[in-house]
């Protein structure tokens, strides 16, 4: 690459970073609120279901998902508030084609979990179900009960090296590279499709480390791998640097493109996901479809603009579903312009932004609304217009990643300031994002000019 193309795009990345940060400081700007929030369906707009899961038996160093310790009788009870949860949904008068089962943990207690899917297949109508699981819970019995339910799981890997394993505490959790194999060998192939998570950019992963991990994963043959670039918050920052170590190398880019050299053989699907045939395999919910109802304890929804936070604490979930109030304990609007980088961001990570699209379904002129995004993101050649497409160049694959990176660790600011119930109850207004996470970016800035 050209010394000048090379300066050009760390001053994108730079650039775009420092303009993600602005927005989601000056947006994540949440109101809590008392009164009962209702969700009300528009009609003719079409919507995903996402229903969160939040127990896991131990929890891992990198991990800011909301989740609890799994405990039988919490769990069950837990999963009944769900499928209540879902009731009033369909009374609300929603429909949905798509589910997306994230966690924590969702299989982790596989009868409650079938009747939850069992029940939103007759209550709406739903012919896609994705569903994320981690390797203790791909046993093929369990596996097999499912077919017809699940079309998709997402497997928990993170990295098939004993020692990354054996330092994020997972080896003795879920096996060693032998294990995990065995394991992914014997599951992978009886649902529809199968995805393997990994993680990449751990820090002091070699590149050897990563290609084995690719090796072994497209030896597994699954129908997608995703490589998603270890995100830190600062709920998780303090535990990585103390499992992982702190290494002064970012490796992001560089890992990058090796991942995309060894995947070559693979559709890429979006930003981080790859398959083994061209199809349009769901992978974050928060990509493809971007109004989504979210069900379940601190699950997000994202309706007319605005995102809307269920409660957190499971005793005030449990206690709001059974009399019927609302689960919506905060809600955060965000401005038109906001809306618009969001879903072109989730649009060009996918792959394209369909320009008349784009335009008709949020009352836009992309061109002009986005002009100056637009013209940096072809001066700096991360996008390039096609038959009424815009696309992105391999480089504005890696900047979409670096983006929504930094949009999830947004959202996990959001996730630590729930956490903390007593805040929550005594405040009406949340600031999510304080000076200290924008010096905290500026770290991983620092980083992105030394690579
Ligand atoms: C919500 S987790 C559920 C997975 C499942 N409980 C397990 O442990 O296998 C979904 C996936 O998100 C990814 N993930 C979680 N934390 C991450 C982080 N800090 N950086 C990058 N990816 C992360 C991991 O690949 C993980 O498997
Ligand atoms: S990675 Fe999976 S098992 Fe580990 S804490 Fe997160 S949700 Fe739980």
């Amino acid at each position: 690459m050209s010394y000048f193309k090379n300066i050009a795009q760390n001053f994108a990345i730079n650039y775009a970073h420092s303009k993600m940060k602005d927005s989601l400081y000056k947006s994540l700007n949440i109101d809590i609120i008392d009164k009962n929030y209702q969700k009300i369906p528009d009609d003719g707009k079409k919507y995903m279901l996402y229903a969160h899961v939040p127990f896991c038996h131990v929890f891992c160093p990198y991990c800011s998902f909301h989740k609890y310790k799994f405990e039988e009788s919490l769990c069950r009870d837990y999963f009944i508030n769900l499928r209540e949860e879902m009731k009033q949904i369909k009374d609300a008068g929603y429909d949905f084609e798509t589910m997306y089962i994230g966690g924590g943990t969702p299989l982790i207690d596989p009868d409650e979990l079938f009747k939850t899917v069992e029940l939103a297949k007759e209550l709406f109508g739903i012919t896609d179900v994705s569903c994320e699981t981690d390797p203790n819970n791909i046993d093929p019995k369990i596996l097999k009960r499912f077919k017809g339910y699940i079309d998709r799981i997402s497997v928990g890997v993170q990295s098939f090296d004993d020692e990354i394993l054996k330092k994020v505490a997972r080896y003795h959790k879920f096996g060693s590279q032998e294990v995990l194999i065995e394991k992914l060998q014997n599951a992978i192939g009886i649902l529809p499709a199968t995805s393997l998570d990994l993680i990449f950019n751990l820090p002091f992963q070699t590149k050897d480390q990563l290609i084995k991990d690719i090796e072994i994963s497209k030896m597994l043959s699954p129908e997608q791998i995703t490589f998603y670039p270890l995100m830190k918050s600062s709920i998780t920052r303090d535990s990585i640097a103390k499992t992982l170590g702190i290494s002064d190398e970012d490796n992001e880019k560089y890992f990058y493109d090796v991942i995309r050299k060894e995947m070559d053989s693979y559709f890429q699907n979006n930003a981080w996901a790859f398959s083994k045939t061209k199809s349009n395999l769901a992978d974050e919910y928060v990509g493809s479809n971007h109004e989504y109802v979210g069900v379940g304890s601190g699950a997000f929804s994202f309706l007319n603009k605005k995102l809307l936070v269920n409660a957190y604490n499971l005793e005030d979930y449990g206690k709001r579903i059974k009399s019927k109030q609302s689960p919506v304990i905060a809600t955060c609007e965000f401005k038109k312009s906001e809306i618009l980088k969001y879903v072109f961001l989730t649009k060009l990570f996918d792959g394209s932004v369909d320009i008349k699209n784009f335009n008709e379904s949020n009352s836009a002129n992309i061109k002009k609304d986005l002009f100056v995004e637009l013209k940096l993101l072809k001066l700096v050649n991360a996008i390039y217009e096609e038959d009424g497409e815009i696309k992105p160049t391999e480089f504005g694959d890696y900047l979409s990643l670096v983006l929504m990176k930094d949009f999830y660790t947004g959202m996990d600011k959001v996730r630590a300031a729930f956490k903390d119930d007593a805040k929550i109850k005594s405040t009406k207004k949340l600031k999510v994002m304080e000076e200290d996470d924008v010096n905290y970016l500026n770290l991983d800035e620092k980083a992105q000019k030394r690579a």
